[in-house]
């Protein structure tokens, strides 16, 4: 069933009907298949909202009825973090010590080779792309701020002891798609998975542990988040499209006020028509997909060897 659901959203001739794919942004017509997620957890003083999140108060969060522990967190970025996020993931991610699929330097300036080539950036705990495995001697150190952000979206849901350990960060363009498959390598599959999504939409198609079940299909947009919690973690997902999102841009119109712990220095490129131009031209044609992970259980400090 996965896999037919897959090649149909995935056909460019003739294109899918979106008729059936849930748009978050349109939920009277979904409210049938939709559960308000009770928050569990709540956010202290010291939780300070410095990594482009809008007040939390505000965030509209939903867990999906037919796939229990599938939770959506409709864009709590403001624009001005949903520029931040891009500078992080094009200007400094796909570097030492993190790892990309390019060979090859490049230069950042040059979008039209970068939206050719880069296909992916793995931060922490390396994902293995053949083995599947992560290993104490393939890991960098995680970043501070997307750590930080991941814990804060955590500690809102309730997950108080999550630490982010590895991250993928994918980058689609417009012919892109990822196939059905399911996260597993963690040790550590009581934790959450944190997908964070910029630029152009997609569709993305939420199964259960088994191929032959009906996956759901979710319009995501730049913004949103969706956590994999519970099963929902070992389902099966996948992104057979990526679409041309019509709307004025989520980080169209950035605030200068905006209360930012700036220890990257990326706020001057957020900032300025500029530097931030060739960001806005690579988030028109593609889509960036954060996908933070705990690899370790609570009482481990780290992997065994072999
Ligand atoms: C992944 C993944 C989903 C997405 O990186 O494992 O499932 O929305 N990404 O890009
Ligand atoms: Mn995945």
């Amino acid at each position: 069933m996965f896999k037919e659901y897959f090649k149909y959203y995935k056909s460019r001739k003739p294109p899918p009907s979106l008729k059936d794919v849930m748009d978050f942004e349109d939920i009277p017509k979904w409210y049938l298949s939709f559960k308000v997620k009770e928050i569990s957890g709540s956010l202290g003083v010291s939780d300070r909202l410095n990594n482009g999140l809008k007040d939390p108060n505000t965030w509209k969060i939903y867990e999906l009825i037919d796939h229990p522990g599938l939770i959506f967190i409709e864009n709590p970025f403001t624009a001005l973090g949903q520029r931040y996020w891009t500078v992080r993931c094009l200007r400094d991610f796909p570097f030492p010590p993190n790892k990309t699929n390019l060979k090859e330097k490049f230069d950042l300036k040059v979008y039209d080779q970068l939206e050719l080539k880069l296909r992916w950036t793995t931060l922490g705990y390396h994902h293995n792309w053949d083995t599947k495995v992560y290993s104490e001697d393939d890991k960098s150190e995680f970043p501070e701020d997307l750590a930080g952000l991941s814990e804060i979206i955590a500690k809102k849901l309730g997950y108080n002891k999550f630490k982010p350990e590895a991250a993928i960060v994918n980058y689609y363009y417009f012919n892109s798609t990822l196939s059905g498959h399911t996260d597993h390598s963690e040790q550590n599959l009581e934790a959450p998975l944190f997908s964070f999504s910029f630029g152009q939409s997609a569709i993305f198609l939420i199964g259960t542990e088994s191929f032959d079940d009906k996956p759901t299909p979710i319009l995501l947009r730049s913004g949103d988040i969706v956590i994999m919690t519970k099963t929902s973690h070992l389902s099966y997902h996948g992104v057979p499209k990526i679409l041309e999102d019509k709307g004025y841009p989520k980080w169209g119109d950035v605030d200068s006020t905006e209360d930012f712990d700036d220890y990257n220095n990326v706020l001057g490129t957020c900032f300025d028509g500029n530097l931030w131009m060739p960001y806005e031209k690579f988030l028109r044609n593609s889509r960036i997909n954060m996908n933070v992970r705990q690899v370790l259980n609570d009482t481990q400090q780290s992997l065994s060897p072999g």
